[in-house]
């Protein structure tokens, strides 16, 4: 069989043998063409993985940290700080700052088991390394598209320095549009530096509010009498002892709005407790917990903290931390906010991380915001037996969420079985809040 082709004005009589070696030499040609380009590819990469593979020191080590220029700026390049734009009058704030601290009656160091000493002599805006991966310095965000987040921290005696820095921080380094308020919850706190000095600072502020409660409520109620306040699009929770680092707060919000059914958490780094020196760990963690529901750090696998520092991506988490997270309202409205039936602290980050992924949502580490943490033994105060509140929570945690898996809670905690049956009331209010 021949076929006639006119080509620029000739005519070709084609055997078809000669179509079908035509339509092989093509084959074969593109074939090369990814094969050449898949080894381009893969040879681009070889330092790379070359160098990470030489010692787990050399990629495991603290990332390269750049230090933040003074005034500490808010992520989004041209946009002013909520503090900036607040006009703030400086010389009275800082007056008052000294005033404050300078006066306070506090109790010594080891009560707070933190360096308050230091932590009241160390400047509130003071420069931290920028700990986030080098890509994420590359990325932008249309702040004009992001919604506003309202930031809630409740606090129980904290030493002040440390309330008033994560403030400071926070107010630096968020773009004045995107953050609706910070709201605090003074839960019924004892000390008096707490009341009307902090009252006199609170007024030279922009966008925060005081409320206290009148009896001790604990961490989960405080938060949520402050999220009820609050009317901005995101609600963020953070520790009253935590740090906002350079361009936290775009992350966080532009994953929310491409993921609406989320619960978040920046990426957390350390502020030494004794030191106040601020770190990110050499190594990635996420949030996890054991088979008695204690919280618990899980290193990240080798290849998934590569991809999450080249990347610069958020990865999966099976429970958040809980002293910063964020949440959308409209989504934490209709997963049921925190369980109120928790008391004081404990077992609530165990919680909301079984119910949101069991509920169709997902739980991720934001790697590009980062927001350091002091950690300490106990982040909130108790006024009754700490071990058995904590107990308490966490058995009804199980009963409501653990179905068969209770099996292995209980057999950790020997003692606890006695107890179980007061958290079955807890079980069907809070499964019926989430049907
Ligand atoms: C607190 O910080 C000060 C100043 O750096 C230091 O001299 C002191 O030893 C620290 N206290 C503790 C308990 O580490
Ligand atoms: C407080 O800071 C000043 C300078 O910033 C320093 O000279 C002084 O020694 C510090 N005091 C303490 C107790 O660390």
């Amino acid at each position: 069989m021949t076929m006639r082709v006119r080509l620029m004005g000739q005519v070709i009589h084609l055997h078809m043998p000669s179509i079908q070696w035509i339509i092989k030499a093509l084959f074969v040609g593109v074939l090369l063409f990814f094969i050449t380009n898949y080894l381009s590819k893969t040879t681009d990469r070889g330092p790379l993985k070359t160098e990470s593979k030489r010692s787990e020191d050399s990629l495991f080590r603290p990332l390269d940290v750049a230090t933040n220029q003074k005034p500490p700026v808010a992520g989004s390049g041209s946009h002013m700080s909520a503090m900036e734009a607040g006009n703030v009058k400086t010389r009275l704030l800082m007056q008052v700052q000294r005033d404050i601290l300078r006066n306070q009656k506090r109790p010594p160091d080891d009560t707070y088991n933190i360096n308050v000493t230091l932590s009241d002599n160390t400047s509130m805006d003071r420069e931290i390394p920028d700990t986030r991966p080098e890509v994420c310095r590359t990325f932008s965000y249309d702040v004009d598209k992001l919604p506003a987040a309202t930031v809630v921290i409740p606090f129980y005696n904290e030493a002040l320095s440390m309330l008033l820095r994560t403030i400071h921080s926070i107010l630096w380094r968020s773009p004045d549009k995107l953050l609706a308020k910070i709201i605090l919850v003074d839960d019924a706190s004892t000390r008096e530096y707490l009341k009307e000095p902090l009252d006199r600072y609170v007024r030279l502020l922009p966008k925060v509010e005081l409320i206290r409660n009148e009896h001790r409520e604990g961490l989960i109620r405080s938060r949520m009498r402050g999220y009820r306040l609050a009317t901005s699009k995101v609600v963020l929770f953070q520790d009253a002892h935590t740090e906002c680092n350079v361009g936290w707060l775009e992350p966080l919000l532009d994953d929310l709005m491409k993921h609406p059914q989320s619960v978040i958490q920046p990426f957390v780094d350390g502020v030494d407790r004794l030191t106040l020196e601020f770190a990110a760990p050499p190594t990635y963690y996420r949030g996890a917990f054991s088979w008695d529901l204690r919280y618990t750090w899980l290193r990240l696998p080798e290849h998934e903290q590569i991809r999450s520092i080249e990347t610069g991506q958020p990865f999966f988490t099976p429970t958040v931390v809980g002293c910063a997270l964020a949440v959308r309202k409209d989504y934490f409205d209709h997963i049921g906010w925190f369980d109120e039936g928790l008391n004081v602290w404990g077992g609530e980050n165990i919680e909301l991380g079984f119910r949101t992924w069991m509920c169709g949502g997902r739980v991720v580490t934001i790697t590009c915001s980062r927001v350091g943490h002091v950690f300490k033994e106990f982040p909130y105060q108790f006024d009754g037996n700490k071990e058995e509140i904590v107990q308490k929570n966490l058995i009804r945690v199980a009963e409501t969420w653990m179905d068969g898996w209770k099996k292995y809670f209980y057999p950790d905690n020997p003692g606890v079985r006695l107890q179980a049956a007061r958290a079955e009331r807890g079980r069907t209010e809070v499964a019926r809040r989430t049907d």
